[in-house]
């Protein structure tokens, strides 16, 4: 006999689930993201389903099975560790014509729970004939094809438009797999100096690449360019990728493209990414918080002087902090932040670490203190792109962590 695949859409519909132990709450997660009514019964629970209930999420009534539960239900789950209760369930649904996954007896369902995998649009379920490890393997197999476009989705027509895409900190395995879709999709792709390059190696031919970081003009004007550009191609009808290194809100002037592409009408959808704030650090064994060392963690551009007129930074806070403070763009400027900082009565013997090119294979670190960082820089010939952590955390000291390999 032979399953009848069929795709529910639960939105708004009932669906009881009699069970609160792990498999219970792992159907919930999934009815959930389907934005089922969910309705679950069991005197006990996980922490997680108490969270839902608390949260509003689902109707949790706390309390054992009874007949009549499931009255108004389109789909059960019946996810106790009591195979008699389970049973009942079963019984009671087939009673009531509702399709019911009966955790402990695949045999006596009426329904099975497949593999589900999502990529971009598509839901891959996969019923392994009642083996969910291979069913499992089958649909990882095929989700990651789907991922890494040996197995191709072409897409129904791209709307027109920008997408600003944070690209991460430079290792290309730490862009979101969103903007990595978003990349695969480009027709055009304009990418920053900082954007991981090994990403752009991966474009077809026929996208079109913008190497933003040498648009000739000065600063300023580069950014008018900039938006000018994403603008006319879009509105040629082109999807835009706009990548950027790390967040493009963090210090990545995403938002000024956003709002040139508003005035524009043109739409401008934004793909957040890692930030070096904190991956930089992370993979070069600081962590920013740690408990009982750094409750609060401040990030502050350094890219202006403290006594510069133009700053917009409140050093005084800041010298004042004893917590984590992460500096980028602050390697110009770095005898002076230092200098303000304790001025402002930071001690000098505070631990900070300079790490150069971040997640990348010259990634670089060095541990000092602030008395000396900037000497330290100008003897050991350390350069930008480089973020600096001042606080107790840099002399936890775990030494350098290894990232996580590429896809
Ligand atoms: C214009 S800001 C852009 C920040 C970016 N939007 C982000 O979220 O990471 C550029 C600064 O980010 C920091 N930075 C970016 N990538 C880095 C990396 N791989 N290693 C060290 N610092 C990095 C440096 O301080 C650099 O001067």
């Amino acid at each position: 006999m032979s399953l009848y695949p069929v795709a529910l859409r639960l939105a708004g519909r009932r669906v009881v689930v009699i069970g609160g132990g792990r498999v219970a709450s792992r159907r919930v997660s999934g009815l959930l993201d389907a934005d089922a009514d969910v309705v679950l019964v069991s005197p006990t629970v996980t922490t997680m389903v108490q969270a839902l209930s608390d949260a509003g999420r689902i109707k949790w009534l706390p309390r054992p099975y009874a007949e009549g539960d499931l009255a108004g239900a389109w789909y059960a789950v019946a996810a106790t560790e009591d195979a008699a209760v389970n049973i009942a369930v079963a019984e009671d649904a087939e009673r009531s014509g509702v399709f019911c996954a009966q955790a402990d007896d695949g045999l006596a369902s009426s329904a099975w729970t497949p593999a589900v995998g999502r990529y971009d649009g598509i839901t891959v379920a996969v019923s392994g004939d009642r083996d969910p490890g291979r069913a499992a393997s089958v649909r990882d197999d095929v989700v990651h094809r789907l991922q890494e476009g040996s197995l191709p989705a072409p897409r129904r027509r791209k709307e027109p438009g920008v997408v600003l895409v944070g690209g991460g900190p430079g290792d290309p395995g730490l862009i979101t797999v969103r903007g990595w879709q978003a990349l695969r999709d480009a027709d055009v792709v304009v990418a920053d100096h900082l954007a991981p390059q090994a990403l752009l190696d991966e474009l077809g031919p026929e996208v079109e690449l913008v190497d933003a970081s040498k648009l000739p003009y000065r600063r300023s004007m580069a950014q008018e360019g900039i938006n000018e550009l994403l603008v006319s191609h879009a509105q040629a009808g082109r999807y835009v990728v706009r990548l950027k290194g790390g967040d493009p809100m963090v210090f990545g002037r995403g938002y000024e493209e956003l709002l040139a592409c508003a005035a524009a009408g043109v739409r401008c959808d934004v793909v957040p990414g890692v930030s070096s704030a904190f991956a930089v650090p992370a993979l070069a064994g600081v962590p920013v918080t740690h408990r009982g060392v750094s409750q609060e963690v401040v990030v502050v551009s350094g890219h202006v002087r403290p006594d510069d007129p133009t700053s917009k930074v409140d050093w005084e806070a800041v010298g004042r902090l004893r917590g984590t403070l992460v500096l980028l763009m602050a390697m110009t400027h770095l005898a002076a932040i230092a200098e303000t900082l304790v001025g402002f009565g930071r001690g000098a013997d505070t631990a900070v670490a300079v790490i150069c090119d971040g997640t990348t294979s010259e990634q670089r670190t060095v541990r000092t203190t602030l008395a000396v960082v900037a000497a330290v820089v100008r003897e050991e010939g350390l350069r930008s792109p480089a973020i600096v952590v001042v606080g107790d955390v840099v002399a936890l000291g775990a030494g350098p962590v290894e990232a996580i390999p590429d896809r």
